[in-house]
């Protein structure tokens, strides 16, 4: 199992935004949905510890994740932010940042073609792109570390759809050829159909609904159903040949 939550409470701003979750992220592309202002993007931060829980506990791959060394962590469990961070300086200079603190010196060209910008962006400034294209240069940055697990927290909300398909292309290649799990956040119903493995919601504090996370034969959350929530609307099919799977057939 890839997370493993067990009353997770974080409180933010003098309010409890997670009030308990219970529940499993299994291997595969699993979709977090919910309201804004739900706590998707908080959830997203304590699975590499940007934040730590008020309460409960969290384990990666079966290990509390307090027992990891931080910046070991995230360099295996990359987050990819919903506001990009980019330092001053070139793009290349920030594919770099991170990478490079781990000793490591990044094919930049490379990942520059993986996120669908192209070599001819390495010396641009970061500052001038436009947010899309900062994005992308964020994902970059964290494919740069190698990690085994991808956090992407809202990835192609900047993007048009040709490039959402394509950078959602390149985040199947990356799970399907080189094994790393994802678990990104989305208000995109139709994104969730074409690249979730399973989808979990988020609503008023807990995860109001659950999709069997792959390789896992029990449910996750309070067991309520998704289609409840409203955000996911087929609630009744899934797990049944939906999106359980869809990866595999058309979008
Ligand atoms: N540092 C903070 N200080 C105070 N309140 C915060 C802080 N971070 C988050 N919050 C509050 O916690 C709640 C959850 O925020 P979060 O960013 O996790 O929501 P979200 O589900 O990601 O929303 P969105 O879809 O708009 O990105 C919100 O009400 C937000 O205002
Ligand atoms: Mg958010």
């Amino acid at each position: 199992m890839l997370f493993q939550l067990h009353g997770v409470v974080a409180r933010r701003g003098g309010r409890v935004v997670l009030e308990g979750l219970d529940g499993a992220i299994g291997e595969g592309a699993t979709c977090i949905v919910g309201p804004s202002g739900a706590g998707k993007s908080t959830l997203l931060r304590l699975l590499n510890r940007l934040a730590d829980p008020d309460a409960g506990a969290i384990s990666y791959r079966g290990r509390d994740l307090r027992d990891f060394d931080v910046l070991s962590l995230r360099r295996e469990v990359a987050l990819v932010p919903q506001l990009p961070a980019l330092v001053e300086g070139s793009v290349s200079d920030n594919v770099r940042y991170g990478a490079q603190l781990a000793g490591r010196d990044p094919d930049v060209g490379r990942l520059l073609e993986i996120v669908g910008l192209g070599h001819s962006y390495a010396e641009r400034p970061a500052a001038r792109l436009s947010v899309g294209e900062q994005q992308r240069v964020m994902l970059a940055r964290a494919l740069a570390l190698e990690p085994r697990a991808l956090l992407l927290d809202e990835p192609t909300s900047a993007l048009d759809h040709e490039t959402k398909l394509a950078v959602e292309a390149t985040l199947k290649q990356l799970r399907e050829e080189l094994e790393i799990s994802l678990v990104f956040v989305t208000h995109d119903l139709l994104q969730t159909r074409r690249l979730g493995d399973c989808v979990l919601a988020l609503r008023d504090g807990r995860l109001a609904g659950d999709r069997r996370p792959v390789g896992d034969g029990r449910p996750v959350g309070d067991g309520s159903s998704v289609g409840e929530g409203g955000l996911v609307g087929e609630g009744s099919s899934v797990g049944e040949g939906g999106l359980v799977g869809e990866g595999t057939g058309p979008a």
